[in-house]
Formats: C-alpha cells, sequence, structure tokens
C-alpha cells in the first residue's frame, strides 16, 4: 500500500526481514562497550517504554533462566528502590527522548547505580556523553518497535558476561535460522498470513507462559500500532485463576467474537500443558476461534526470536487486511506532543 509517507507496508516488511542482521549488530556493539559486572552488579534494571521497553522485557526470561544476573524491568519513570550504590541500570530509549526513561536516568544517577544507555540519540545520548556515562548507540531513523533486534542484541551483548558461556556462537546459529523462517513467514501462504486470517475481524488475545509472557505483549503491541487496533495479553498459569471464570460466562454468540492464540513453547513443564489442555477445550466448546502457535525450539533464545517475527508478520498481514499503513503511530506522536517528550522519529 502506498501512502503519502511512501510504502510504509514495504518499510515495515523490510525491517521485520532485518531482524536477524540487527540482531546480530546489537549484539557486537553491546560486547564491545561491556564494562564487567561485579557481583553486586548481577542485579540489574532496565527501564524502557513501548517498543524499548519490550526490548529489555523479551531479554529478561533468558538472563532469569539462564544466567547469574536477575534482571527487573521498570516501564515507569521511578526506579524501584535498592538499585543504587553496586548494581546496573539499563537506560533504554530509542529515540532518547521518551520523559519516563530521561528521569529514571537521573533517579539512577542520584542513587549511585552504574547506568549505561542504549539508544539512537537524543537527550539520553547528550547526557550520557556530558556524565561519561557508556552509551551503545544504534541506528538512528527507525520506528522504536522496528528496533528490536538492536536493542534486544544490545542487552544480551552488554549482559553476556553473565552467560555461564558467551550467547555468541548461539546467537549466530539463531540469526542464521530465524533468516530462512521470515522466508516463509513473509510468504501469502504461509503461517504468518495463516494466523491474520484466522484472527480476521475478531479480537485477538494472546496468552503464553509467564517467562514466554514479553513475547505475548510484543504480539499485542505489534497488533495494536501496526494493524491499528486493540488487542490483549495473558499469562499462564495465572490467567486459569481468574480470566478463566470470565471465559466460563461468555455466551457461544459472544465467544465468536474473539481469537487466542496460544504461544507454546516445547520446554514448558508437563501440569502448564495440561492445563493449556483444558482451557482450550473449554475455549472450544464455546466457539472461540483458537490458534495453537508451536515456537519452533526447545532453544528458548531461537523461540523467542523466531517467536518475534512470526507476530510482526502477523501484526503486518492484519494491517495489510484492513488496508491501514503500519508505518505512522500518529496517536503515539500526538500523545508525545501534548504531555511533552519528544518523539523525532514520528514527526
Ligand atoms: C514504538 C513506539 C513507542 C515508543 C515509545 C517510547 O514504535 O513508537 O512504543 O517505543 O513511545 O519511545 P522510545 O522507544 O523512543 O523511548
Amino acid at each position: 500500500m502506498t501512502t503519502a509517507r511512501g510504502d510504509g507496508l514495504g518499510r515495515m516488511r523490510a525491517l521485520a526481514a532485518a531482524l536477524p542482521d540487527a540482531l546480530e549488530t546489537g549484539y557486537r556493539s553491546g560486547r564491545e562497550v561491556a564494562a564487567p559486572l561485579s557481583k553486586q552488579e548481577l542485579r540489574v534494571a532496565a527501564v524502557g517504554m513501548g517498543g524499548s521497553g519490550i526490548a529489555a522485557d523479551l531479554a529478561r526470561g533468558l538472563v532469569e533462566s539462564e544466567s547469574r544476573a536477575s534482571l527487573t524491568v521498570v516501564r515507569s519513570a521511578h526506579l524501584p528502590r535498592g538499585f543504587g550504590a553496586g548494581s546496573e541500570v539499563l537506560l533504554v530509549s530509542y529515540s532518547g527522548n521518551t520523559w519516563e526513561t530521561l528521569a529514571a536516568y537521573d533517579m539512577a544517577g542520584r542513587a549511585g547505580a552504574r547506568r549505561t544507555v542504549i539508544t539512537s540519540g537524543g537527550t539520553l545520548l547528550e547526557r550520557a556523553e556530558s556524565d561519561g556515562v557508556v552509551a551503545l548507540t544504534v541506528p538512528p531513523g527507525l520506528p522504536p518497535r522496528s528496533a528490536v533486534g538492536y536493542l534486544l542484541g544490545g542487552v544480551l551483548g552488554l549482559l553476556d558476561s553473565v552467560f555461564p558461556e558467551s550467547l555468541e556462537g548461539r546467537l549466530a546459529r539463531v540469526a542464521a535460522a530465524t533468516r530462512s523462517r521470515i522466508a516463509t513467514y513473509a510468504r501469502r501462504r504461509g503461517p504468518a498470513a495463516a494466523l491474520a486470517e484466522k484472527v480476521g475481524l475478531r479480537f485477538p488475545l494472546i496468552y503464553a507462559e509467564s517467562s514466554f509472557l514479553p513475547l505475548a505483549r510484543r504480539w499485542k503491541t505489534q497488533i495494536e500500532e501496526n494493524a491499528k487496533r486493540l488487542a490483549g495479553f495473558d499469562e499462564i498459569p495465572e490467567l486459569l485463576h481468574n480470566a478463566i471464570v470470565g471465559w466460563d460466562a461468555v455466551s457461544s454468540g459472544d465467544a465468536r467474537r474473539y481469537a487466542v492464540l496460544f504461544l507454546d513453547w516445547p520446554g514448558e513443564s508437563p501440569m502448564v500443558r495440561t492445563s493449556i489442555a483444558y482451557l482450550e477445550r473449554l475455549l472450544k466448546g464455546k466457539g472461540v476461534v483458537l490458534g495453537r502457535v508451536e515456537l519452533p525450539s526447545d532453544d528458548r533464545l531461537e523461540a523467542l526470536v523466531s517467536g518475534i517475527a512470526l507476530g510482526d508478520h502477523v501484526s503486518l498481514f492484519l494491517a495489510e487486511r484492513r488496508g491501514v499503513d503500519p508505518y505512522p503511530v500518529d496517536a503515539i506522536t500526538r500523545l508525545k506532543a501534548a504531555v511533552g517528550g519528544t518523539d523525532r522519529i514520528h514527526r
């Protein structure tokens, strides 16, 4: 679809296809600027909003399950208590102009934490340069959500030393595997197009087990920003303790207005699998449209990166179906103009 701003859909598809390259580039840059983490700095916080915050969040499952560090993701201007001297705070803002991240940058400085910024420029980079704070810079000129490869790779590169083994070889393998999957995801008769077809005009809900929840959130936010429509996500097993009651009460007529996509990772525990199967039976019985998205590897990193690529393509097919341009996010630009926190990317 051609718009006044050019071929937004083509541009977004090209950016989605560049995910594996961006991931590798971001990772290399992260390793280049990383300072060794002391024992206390194994307590890491990453602050970021929207397309920047999600990158840190996507890294969290891997860091928490495989490394010596703990990674707390903060999506607000307030750094939680306890991240002071001896801890590491990553400030992630693609534009470098997001007020929440800038406020947290100041707060982390006052608390005495060691700071690292990940950004393409803006005030955050200016401040880091004048304060002598380490900065990992990523290429400018992208919609922040399309910089996820650089940002996620950057976080992993910065934290590489806390993993028992460097992620270098694994990341190269994951990038190669994702490259060939993307060729399939981009096809009109491929799995991404089929999922978009299944969702159609229904309200999409993305469900995932706790450690893949950031991936479910990524699918939801990509559908919102690219296809310009609402979506939801929820966490398994938590949703079996609340949302299930809501589902139970949904009438068969209303149930048809929803599409539930389960992000299914082969490494999940048998209890989680049994619970998902129970929920699926309930939803199927009501007539909810269901999609089981099998994440393609028991390697958590590979499942994650391929899952990002698949979700991005689903959101772009949904945008195409509705005839909307996935590129601009004018509502965010208007909000930033109204409340402060400029973001030149969207102008
Ligand atoms: C994604 C997007 C937003 C921004 C968010 C924060 O494309 O436009 O979700 O990511 O408003 O801005 P940054 O990422 O520049 O800190």
